[in-house]
């Protein structure tokens, strides 16, 4: 007899044993609170079925619950969780009652049922933050954790999920799996990421499975009352931390796996790739038009044909001749060129493959169950696949990308590393091959692919990054990776694999990208155009105009598709990419002090409204709930496309507070509530005058994009790549307005010379009185001296009276008024300086 299922929490009695509790393989439970050991940071509980669970706090915000069915915890290692977070530990106080044992940090009280072992989080007014819904149930080696689900708490998080952000209502699986040309209902998808957030009336849980084997998230598809989560095996190890706010759970996420590294400024201009530009006259005909159409443009790829026969680390030279030239000619064009380097190195004895040939001689590649190498087909046929879980595979893996950077590449691309797998049912390698683990942290054994699988395509892209760190100590790595797990944030850059050339795509990548940026993966971005199929040349332009306010913006298309250029459709379509693509390259002071922030804090450039303006909506519940099409470039910038893009409706536009912009024409939003009152006069409660909207009718050339009023954005003149020095003052665009502010950061854009105080970082406030703007600039921080020796300030929003400026130890500068604008330009300085607007 199984039944576990009505075991409830909370009320602190067990509602129904089944006989085959304690029998260790049914469903059972580890049974009730035996002993307890004060921990110094937190405690140790032996059960009665003698199993152990242990509650530690790392932080006064931070705990870790493990548990196991026997007296010892299992191994305390992770592949995500930086080991200084892992073994961080604040000081607790024991708090016994009659019912539970637990104890008390500066923020949380930690309650475990002494009969149910359920486990409650309060804060210290004893609010329930978090509360199982029923005890851990375990079977065979698989396990779940519920948890009570309160009807007004919405769930974000677990990487590129498909479907709407809030993942309330719906349940998914954790399997890197290469997913050609997902749907809306594809799951699982290509990366692993145990990690999400749970919201309520403004305050956040954050909440980390660190499991690596096959896990599954039900959000409330099963049952409506509670959520839970668990894995096929492996540990009960997950980490709780309850913040005041969304951004706050981000941050501390940050904190326990890392952020992602500043990524060099080339990668932050528009990318353009197809499979494949072949030969290599193609390539050179795409940078050519690129240049002579004037479309900004930093990056170009090279996908799996210009490899010899599909073969990572080789290059056809019967279409790449001269490739090292034709690197160094797109250079002087001022273009960075990525290669993909896919990680299945062919079965090629005896052919002078040195990849595999160096591989095979230092047994780097996973074995079989039998000892043998595993074989498994792939684009070069049959592959043998890196062992990248040992620190020698590795290090071996980073010496291959020497040639490579000799050649001239500048970036590199880390594909099907699920890792996928050709003529398989499973998609994958078999659950028994085996890996070796030799990692600091990690006792040295084997672990069946079952347990790898998920952090396989992470530790791929980990051997690129630093292997690319050796061979170039002072360049910032580009990596881009398809597959990956928690925490692979700190080595790649990521996108959304395989989407299609159409509207329901383009709609889809919006709440994806801003999913991945709940998910640790603050630069990413999904194939601009759609990789299956044909874009229509109203999808391409749509798509290159969402495209154009998106972390990464990469067209990429597939093989045998029609062509998917900025230029492909005629010139009229093409002058409206032009221009999109030019803003992204004007907005590049800011997406760059944007990226500079995601790498210090995790807070990802592209963002969910809820991030930024959590209590927006009176009742406090998500916008990105109503308007899911909307994101946040950054705190200032709303990017608002239609919810429906293959439709010419009009749809509306909400917004988190009163005061916008409209980024285009720099006039003032005038908002009005969503749900108007027939009588105008009539009075309204707060409630009533949120949220605030705007109507748009969608045209194809336009984006409605918005600033918010009180911010202050960092733009430079137009350029045709990153690499170019803008010619002119850097401009500040000051949008008059409450909470007034924005900030600057710069420096080389490629090397690490920032590290050692190379940088410059400035900071902005403006304070508005009907009489006088005065904008006030920091001293810059830092030692990097930038390209501007002006700044052009442009105000929006706010007219002087006499068109004066006063501005201490300067000429007083001249006022231009332009249409609904005020200009003028001052000397740039590295000091402090107020400036007074009159
Ligand atoms: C995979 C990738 C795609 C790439 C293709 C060929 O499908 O997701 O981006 O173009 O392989 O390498």
């Amino acid at each position: 007899m199984r039944i576990l299922r009505i075991l409830i929490c909370g009320a602190g009695v067990l509602v129904a044993l089944s006989a085959a509790v304690f029998a260790g393989t049914g469903p059972h439970t580890l049974g009730s609170v035996s002993s307890v050991t004060a921990l110094e940071n937190g405690i140790r509980i032996l059960t009665t079925s003698g199993g152990t669970e242990e509650i530690t706090a790392l932080r006064d915000d931070v705990v870790r619950v493990r548990a196991s069915t026997g007296a010892s915890l299992p191994e305390d290692a992770s592949w995500a969780v930086l080991e200084k977070s892992r073994t961080a530990s604040v000081p607790v106080t024991p708090e016994n009652t009659a019912v539970t044992v637990g104890f008390r940090t500066q923020s949380l009280h930690i309650e475990i049922d002494r009969k149910t072992l359920c486990l409650t989080v309060r804060n210290l007014d004893g609010r329930i933050l978090q509360q199982d819904a029923q005890p851990l149930r375990l079977e065979d080696s698989a396990f779940r954790i519920a948890e009570a689900m309160p009807a007004d708490e919405h769930y974000y998080g677990l990487g590129d999920k498909t479907g709407p952000t809030d993942r309330r209502g719906r349940a998914f699986s954790l399997w890197n799996t290469d997913a050609y040309h997902f749907q809306e209902s594809t799951d699982p998808l290509y990366k692993s990421i145990p990690f999400f957030m749970s919201f309520r009336a403004g305050t956040a849980v954050g909440v980390f499975l660190d499991n690596t084997f096959r896990s599954s998230f039900d959000f409330g598809a099963e049952s409506a009352t509670s959520y839970s989560f668990g894995a096929a095996d492996g540990p009960v190890d997950y980490y709780i931390f309850p913040e005041p706010a969304p951004r706050a759970v981000l941050e501390t996420y940050a904190w326990l796996t890392g952020k992602p590294p500043l990524a060099p400024r080339w990668s932050l201009g528009f990318q353009q790739s197809r499979y494949t530009y072949t030969p290599e006259s193609r390539l050179m005909e795409i940078a050519d038009r690129l240049r002579a159409d004037r479309i900004p443009a930093d990056a170009l790829y090279l996908d799996i044909d210009f490899q010899d026969r599909n073969r990572p680390f080789t290059i056809n030279t019967k279409d790449f001749a001269n490739l090292g030239e034709a690197l160094a000619k797109l250079h002087t064009m001022n273009f960075h060129v990525v290669a993909i380097t896919d990680l299945h190195i062919a079965h090629a004895p005896d052919q002078n493959y040195a990849p595999y040939d160096s591989g095979v001689a230092g047994d780097q590649f996973v074995h079989n169950p039998d000892g043998s190498v595993f074989v498994g087909p792939v684009w070069p046929g049959p592959a043998v696949f890196p062992d990248f879980t040992r620190t020698q595979t590795r290090a071996w893996w980073g010496t291959l990308y020497k040639d490579f950077i000799a050649l001239g590449f500048d970036g590199f691309w880390n594909d099907m590393n699920e890792p996928s797998i050709f003529k398989t049912p499973t998609s994958t390698m078999p659950l028994d091959v085996v890996h070796r683990i030799d990692e600091p942290g990690f006792r040295t054994r084997t672990a069946p692919h079952a347990e790898i699988h998920n952090v396989f395509g992470m530790e791929n892209s980990r051997a690129t990054y630093e292997g690319l760190l050796k061979l170039e100590p002072n360049t910032r790595p580009f990596v881009l990776t398809r597959a990956s797990y928690a925490g692979g944030q700190r080595y790649a850059a990521t996108w959304t694999g395989d989407n299609t050339s159409t509207w329901n795509h383009l709609r889809e990548s919006g709440p994806q990208l801003k999913s991945l940026g709940l998910s640790g993966f603050g630069y990413s971005g999904a194939d601009v155009g759609g990789f299956a199929g044909t874009a229509t040349a109203d999808l391409l332009t749509k798509w290159l105009e969402v495209g154009a306010f998106e972390p990464i913006d990469r067209d990429h298309t597939e093989k045998g598709t029609g062509d998917q250029e900025p230029w492909v459709g005629g010139s009229e379509q093409e002058d409206i990419r032009r221009r999109f693509i030019e803003a992204r390259y004007r907005l590049m002071p800011y997406l760059y002090t944007l990226a500079e922030e995601t790498s210090r804090t995790g807070i990802p450039m592209m963002r969910p409204l809820f991030l930024d303006y959590p209590e927006a909506a009176t009742d406090k519940h998500p916008m990105d709930n109503d308007v899911d099409n909307e994101f946040l470039l950054g705190h200032d910038l709303l990017v608002a496309p239609s919810p429906f893009p293959d439709t010419p409706d009009a749809y509306s536009v909400e917004f988190p507070t009163a005061e916008w912009f409209d980024y285009w024409t720099g006039e003032r939003v005038e908002p009005a509530p969503r749900n108007p009152h027939p009588d105008p006069n009539a009075p309204r409660s707060p409630a009533e005058l949120v949220p605030l909207a705007t109507d748009v009718h969608p045209t194809l050339d336009a984006l409605p994009v918005y600033v918010r009023g009180g911010a202050i954005l960092a733009l430079q003149p137009l350029v045709q790549s990153t690499q170019e020095t803008p010619h002119g003052p850097l401009e500040l665009h000051v949008y008059a307005g409450s909470d007034c502010r924005g900030s600057l950061y710069t420096d080389d854009g490629s090397s690490f010379a920032y590290k050692r105080g190379e940088y410059l970082r400035q900071s902005f406030t403006c304070f508005v009185t009907a009489e006088c703007l005065t904008i006030q600039l920091s001293a810059r921080e830092g030692s990097y001296t930038p390209w501007w020796k002006e700044i052009r300030v442009v105000v929006y929003g706010w007219q002087p009276r006499h068109g004066t400026v006063r501005m201490d130890g300067a000429t007083n500068p001249k006022v231009e008024r332009v249409g609904n604008t005020v200009l003028f330009t001052i000397p740039a300085s590295s000091a402090a300086a107020t400036l007074e607007i009159e």
